[in-house]
């Protein structure tokens, strides 16, 4: 019974030690994993941002050669997933953002939606947008970046009536009850990529 006993404290109190250093393992991991989030520069950050923007239109173009109304359900599925497992790859938040949103998902919060207004006054204005807005808090990180309607490519999509092709219409119709994003025109922001990291 003695001998019993013994053992069992001896189990307890390895079953303890055992705890205690998967607890200091895992606040060790954690550090590991807070360092790296917040070892990120802004340039960093921005070159990021816009690799995030080339793939995403990577994935635009190799869908458009299948025929836009395809492309709409392509960019419909995938958008938000290659959204989401960019930014978890890389630990940081990343998305598109708009005033005139397709995808209810994309609204923008209050600062997103204060920029991209600036961003319109700024293009009204003629200024170049070939420019990064970054803002800094104790905590966080955060850059807007304007995207622009560059090329004719986008009105298939985000154009006029006259620009969107019937398919593309009723696809759109079909996924976006509340679109938004149509009736742009060349030269239009479309809305911004918006970056959060925290510090
Ligand atoms: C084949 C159709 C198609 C084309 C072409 C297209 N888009 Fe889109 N766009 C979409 C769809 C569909 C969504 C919604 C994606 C989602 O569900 O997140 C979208 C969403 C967006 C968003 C995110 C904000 C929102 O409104 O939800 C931006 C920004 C955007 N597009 C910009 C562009 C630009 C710039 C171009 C030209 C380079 C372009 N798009 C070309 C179909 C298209």
């Amino acid at each position: 019974m003695r001998h019993n006993n013994s053992l069992l404290l001896g189990l307890g109190v390895l079953l303890l030690f055992g705890i205690v250093l998967a607890v200091i393992w895992w606040q060790q991991m954690q550090k590991e994993l807070l360092a790296r989030r917040t070892a990120w520069s802004t340039q960093q950050l921005d070159s990021l941002g816009r690799a995030f923007l080339q793939q995403m239109q990577g994935l635009l173009s190799t869908a458009l050669e299948r025929g836009p109304e395809i492309a709409v359900a392509v960019c419909a599925d995938t958008a938000q997933r290659f959204t989401e497992l960019f930014a978890r790859q890389h630990g940081i938040l990343v998305r598109r953002t708009a005033l005139r949103w397709r995808n209810p998902r994309n609204q923008p919060d209050s600062t997103e939606a204060w920029w991209i207004a600036q961003f319109e006054r700024w293009n009204a204005e003629g200024r170049s947008l070939d420019t990064v807005i970054v803002l800094e808090s104790s905590t966080e990180e955060r850059l807007l970046r304007p995207i622009l309607i560059r090329t004719p490519q986008c009105l298939l999509c985000h154009g006029t009536p006259e620009n969107i092709p019937p398919e593309v219409a009723t696809a759109l119709a079909e996924r976006y009850p509340e679109d938004r994003a149509r009736n742009f025109r060349l030269g239009d922001v479309r809305g911004a990529l918006s970056i959060r990291a925290p510090r």
